[in-house]
C-alpha cells in the first residue's frame, strides 16, 4: 500500500522482533479499512527503550506496542501507567499524548477477557471459579482480567511456588496458590481452566495436567497459540469440554492500541484469524 506525508505512524519495540506478528495484523486493519498510516517493526536493544520511546513524539508516532524484553522497563520509562499495567508490572501498548507525553497500558488482560467472550459465549464470568496454570507475566495479564470481569476464586498453581504466591499478594484476596503437585486435584466445579505458561508451545513439552476430575461444562483455553490446538486443546475437547484457543488473545489485544493510534475501533474476524496464521 501506499502512504502519504501524512500517515499516521506506530508499531513494535521488542529485541528480536522479527517473529512479531503484530505489523501483519495491524498491517490487515490499515489496509481493510484504507488508512493512511504504517506500523513497523522496531528493533531496540535492551538498553535503548528510554532513548527509543523518548524519540516516539520527535518522530511523530502516535505510539507503539511492547514485546520482550521490554514491557517491565517501560513501566519506569513513560509519564503515567494506567491502573491494570500496574497491577500488571507491564506495559504492552505505548500511546503519544497530545501534548507529546506517554501513556502506558496493558491490554492483554482485556484482550484474554475478550477473546474468552467471543470464543465461549455461553460463560458467566461474573461470580464465576477458574484454575489458572503459570504465574509469569502472561499470567499476571490473566489474573488481571478475570479480577475485573467478577471472577470470584482463582486457583492458580505454578512450579515455582514464590511467583505464585507474588500472584496472590497483588490479586488478594481472589486468587488461592495450589501445590504444584496438585494441579489436577481441584477441577470438578470449576468453570474455567486456563493454561497461562509456556507449556504445549511448539519445541516445549506439553502441560502435564490429567482432566480425570475436571468438570465437562468447564471451558478451557490456553494463552500458547502456536500450535492452535494444544494438546491441553485436545484432550479437553475429546472429553467434551468447550475450547478456546490462543490466537484471539494476540488479535483482541491489539484493539486498543489500533484505535488509539489509527482513530477507529478494528474488529477481529475470522478472515484476520487466517490473514495473520497465514
Ligand atoms: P510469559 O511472559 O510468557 O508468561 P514467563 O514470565 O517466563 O513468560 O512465564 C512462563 C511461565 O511458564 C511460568 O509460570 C513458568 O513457571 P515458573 O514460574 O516455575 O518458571 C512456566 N513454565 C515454563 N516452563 C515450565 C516447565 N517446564 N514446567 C512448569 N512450568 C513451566
Amino acid at each position: 500500500m501506499t502512504i502519504s506525508g501524512r500517515a499516521k505512524l506506530a508499531g513494535v519495540m521488542g529485541w528480536p522482533v522479527g517473529h512479531s506478528r503484530s505489523p501483519r495484523l495491524h498491517g490487515y486493519w490499515l489496509d481493510l479499512h484504507g488508512i493512511d498510516g504504517a506500523y513497523v517493526p522496531l528493533a531496540v536493544r535492551p538498553g535503548d527503550l528510554g532513548p527509543a520511546l523518548r524519540a516516539l513524539p520527535k518522530l511523530g508516532f502516535r505510539g507503539c506496542n511492547l514485546t520482550v524484553p521490554h514491557k517491565e522497563d517501560a513501566l519506569s520509562i513513560v509519564d503515567r501507567v494506567d491502573d491494570t499495567a500496574r497491577r500488571i508490572g507491564a506495559v504492552n501498548t505505548v500511546v503519544v499524548e497530545a501534548d507529546g507525553t506517554l501513556t502506558g497500558h496493558n491490554t492483554d488482560a482485556p484482550g484474554f477477557i475478550a477473546n474468552l467472550r467471543q470464543g465461549a459465549p455461553d460463560l458467566a464470568l461474573d461470580g464465576a471459579t477458574a484454575m489458572v496454570v503459570g504465574a509469569g507475566g502472561a499470567a499476571r495479564g490473566v489474573v488481571a482480567g478475570l479480577v475485573e470481569a467478577g471472577v470470584v476464586q482463582i486457583r492458580l498453581a505454578n512450579r515455582s511456588p514464590d511467583k505464585a504466591h507474588a500472584l496472590c499478594r497483588a490479586f488478594d484476596p481472589y486468587v488461592v496458590a495450589m501445590p504444584w503437585d496438585e494441579r489436577g486435584d481441584h477441577l470438578d466445579d470449576i468453570d474455567l481452566l486456563v493454561n497461562a505458561t509456556s507449556l504445549g508451545m511448539t519445541g516445549q513439552p506439553a502441560l502435564d495436567l490429567p482432566l480425570d476430575g475436571l468438570s465437562r461444562r468447564a471451558v478451557v483455553t490456553d494463552i500458547v497459540y502456536a500450535p492452535l490446538e494444544t494438546d491441553l486443546l485436545a484432550r479437553a475437547r475429546a472429553r467434551g469440554n468447550p475450547v478456546v484457543d490462543g490466537l484471539g488473545m494476540l488479535l483482541h489485544q491489539a484493539v486498543p492500541g489500533f484505535e488509539a493510534w489509527f482513530g477507529l475501533r478494528p474488529e477481529v474476524t475470522e478472515a484476520l484469524r487466517r490473514h495473520v496464521l497465514a
